[in-house]
């Protein structure tokens, strides 16, 4: 899939993708600066890119990637999360949006998601971009203090632009190979939410599996699972944490890194592969995170509170 994959990213304008963003500058270590040039890091790094190349070549379906999403200015979560990513032999991360809003570190969550092969923009990170609408009074408060943090005077103008710019360029789907990636549904990538209770709604569920060929990946309502599309709904232990690939199209939901909502506080993201899906749950430490919100004026306690309940 590797030569494929290029191809596709040509085709849709994106410009993030490529061989030499590989996954592991992102899970191997928290230093995004390029190594030296005949540096011993720079020689490790090019020996991973070509095993990457080798493995991809030997197996075009073989590429394993970790799809995360609603990040939300969680440090913790995040950090959790590609540790764990670090020892699935993961080739490349996508991240499907939200980066930020509610949580307390932006600029660190933003700084570790920009290695990743591939990232969409989410709601929260367009509400900060543009202006907030439709967000409840917290969650504007927050995108609001969000702003404020990504515009930090103690910062160099061109550190705080780094940071905006990747914002601008994300894109708001991605395709390949059948699949579709974006935030929020097939037919509004950036908004729609897609509830496990909508597979009673036929009329909405038939549009959304017309507008995609055999697979889509979303988040936004930071609550796992799977949906075929014979209107049904598993959950990730409905599936037992896995779901193989048949002929019947299905939309997943990948769940939330930084702010779980199916009553299972941990972290969540899913593994995919050209076979199925595993969703990985991963604990972390939501107190830190909790006490950092606890002492941002501008964000409400509430959003630490839930957190811990995993709600
Ligand atoms: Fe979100």
């Amino acid at each position: 899939m590797g030569a494929l994959l290029v191809k596709c990213c040509v085709r849709d304008g994106y410009t993030h993708v490529g061989p030499e963003r590989s996954v592991r500058k992102i899970v191997n270590s928290r230093v995004i600066a390029a190594p030296r040039p005949g540096s011993g890091s720079e020689n490790s790094r090019l020996r991973e890119k070509s095993l990457l190349h080798e493995r991809r070549i030997e197996d075009p379906l073989a590429v394993k990637r970790a799809l995360i999403s609603d990040i939300h200015s969680n440090l913790e979560g995040l950090e959790a999360v590609l540790k764990d990513i670090r020892g699935q032999d993961i080739d490349e991360i996508y991240c499907l949006g939200d980066i930020i809003g509610y949580g307390p570190n932006p600029r660190e969550c933003i700084d570790l998601i920009m290695a990743c092969d591939a990232c969409l923009l989410g709601n929260h990170d367009q509400g900060a971009l543009f202006d907030p609408e439709g967000f409840n009074s917290g969650a504007e408060r927050a995108i609001f203090w969000t702003r404020e943090q990504l515009e930090d005077p103690r910062q160099s103008a061109k550190e705080n632009a780094r940071l905006w710019d990747f914002l601008g360029e994300l894109p708001r789907n991605r395709k390949e190979e059948g699949y579709l990636f974006v935030h929020g549904s097939p037919r509004n990538p950036l908004n729609e939410y897609v509830f496990p209770e909508d597979i009673y709604n036929q009329r909405k569920m038939e549009k959304l599996f017309s507008l995609f060929e055999r697979s889509c990946f979303q988040g936004h309502t930071h609550v796992p699972g799977v949906f075929t599309e014979g209107s049904r709904f598993y959950s990730p232990e409905d599936v037992k944490g896995e779901y193989s690939f048949t002929d019947e199209k299905i939309m997943v939901n990948v769940g939330s890194v930084g702010q779980p909502r199916d009553g299972d506080p941990r972290s969540c993201y899913v593994i995919l592969t050209d076979d199925g899906l595993q969703y990985r749950r991963v604990e972390y430490d939501f107190e830190k995170t909790i006490e950092k919100i606890y002492s941002i004026q501008e964000l409400d306690n509430f959003l630490g509170d839930r957190l811990r309940a995993g709600r």
